[in-house]
């Protein structure tokens, strides 16, 4: 296996020449440069994470309060799941991204690193606000940990959670890209049917605070994509021999079962019980992302028939999709924040 280097701290003698910057296995200094990036990207992302600010307490979650009563059996057994395993996910991301920056040897992909694991941990408080605010501590801490004795949701995390591990104990060059194709699984597939069970409460009316956590969350979570993807793309240039044919295979594998595992979620947490929601509009809908995915990193596609956005659910863009905001939600935030206007369109 091919050797992987964990980058150096204090470093006089690393390299200041852009020439030299690699993403992995480079001679870094460290230094926080901002007007010499190798990989000038980063500056259009940088720019996008701090217009995206926002602070989950500013958001009023009054009306929340009394629908969570009201919640019919089946919405409150999928919100309950879902809450829980989005903590899990955004728990997972704050401990794991430090370990992927430890080899990360372009300075300026490792600020963007160190962002992104912020922003997870404002993910995670801020579903500690809305169960704090919704329910008694019992019942939180009951929702919190449900995904240790669910069998289902436990095999859920450890699909990605394992791949995480792989890496965590065997730092090779081959875990470290597996690793970030895993990532980019979890931003850019399993957040997905869950998001879209909040979107389809707060189309009807109901859970209307949540939905407006989850849309800030989302925004985030596509920088977070468009992250990922970037590091990838880069390293297929840099480290071609990691991207053999039998790899991508096996990497289209690991996009496949991630969507795979997503379907089989969501008939179990969501089903067909949802107003609004079915199973055939959630399954088409996980398929096309699958498919999007896999193009994103020039891939072939997984799912034939699925290269098209689904019709029925055009209206999920409405809620996760910053461009195509036909409300002025995210100018109603009670602080003056920059708007957020960059961000990439083909995620
Ligand atoms: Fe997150
Ligand atoms: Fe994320």
């Amino acid at each position: 296996m091919e050797e992987l280097k964990r980058k150096a701290l204090f470093n006089e003698n690393g390299d200041i020449e852009l020439g030299k910057r690699r993403m992995i296995n480079g001679n870094t200094t460290n230094l926080n440069d901002f007007n010499n990036m190798k990989y000038t990207w980063v500056s259009d992302w940088y720019r996008q994470a701090m217009n995206n600010f926002w602070i989950p307490e500013e958001i009023n979650l009054s009306q929340d309060i009394k629908d969570y009563k009201n919640l019919s059996v089946e919405e409150k057994t999928a919100y309950d799941k879902i809450l829980s395993f989005l903590v899990f996910l955004d728990s997972l991301q704050t401990a794991n991204l430090p370990n992927i920056g430890e080899y990360i040897t372009a300075n300026e992909v490792n600020l963007c690193l160190t962002i992104q694991a912020y922003q997870e941990a404002i993910h995670s408080q801020s579903y500690g606000y809305i169960l704090d605010t919704i329910c008694s501590p019992e019942e939180r801490t009951k929702i919190l940990y449900q995904w240790k004795d669910d069998p289902l949701l436990l095999a859920r995390n450890k699909f990605i959670g394992d791949q995480y591990n792989d890496f965590y104990n065997n730092r090779t060059k081959y875990n470290l890209v597996k690793t970030a194709i895993a990532n980019y699984i979890l931003e850019g597939i399993y957040f997905y049917s869950g998001f879209m069970f909040f979107y389809s409460l707060g189309r009807i009316g109901k859970m209307p605070g949540t939905m407006q956590e989850i849309r800030y969350i989302n925004r985030d979570e596509n920088t977070h994509l468009w992250l990922f993807r970037s590091i990838i793309l880069e390293l297929k240039k840099e480290e071609p021999e990691i991207f053999t044919k039998e790899n991508i295979d096996y990497f289209r594998d690991m996009i496949k079962q991630g969507a795979e595992e997503e379907i089989k979620w969501a008939r179990y947490a969501i089903g067909d019980s949802i107003k609004g929601l079915t199973m055939n509009m959630v399954e088409d809908y996980i398929k096309y992302i699958g498919n999007l995915r896999c193009k994103g990193l020039g891939f072939e596609p997984i799912y034939e028939g699925y290269e098209e956005e689904v019709e029925s659910m055009k209206w999920v863009k409405e809620y996760s999709d910053p461009n195509s905001i036909k409300t002025d939600f995210f100018e109603a935030k009670v602080s003056a924040y920059a708007k957020s206007t960059v961000i990439e369109d083909d995620l």
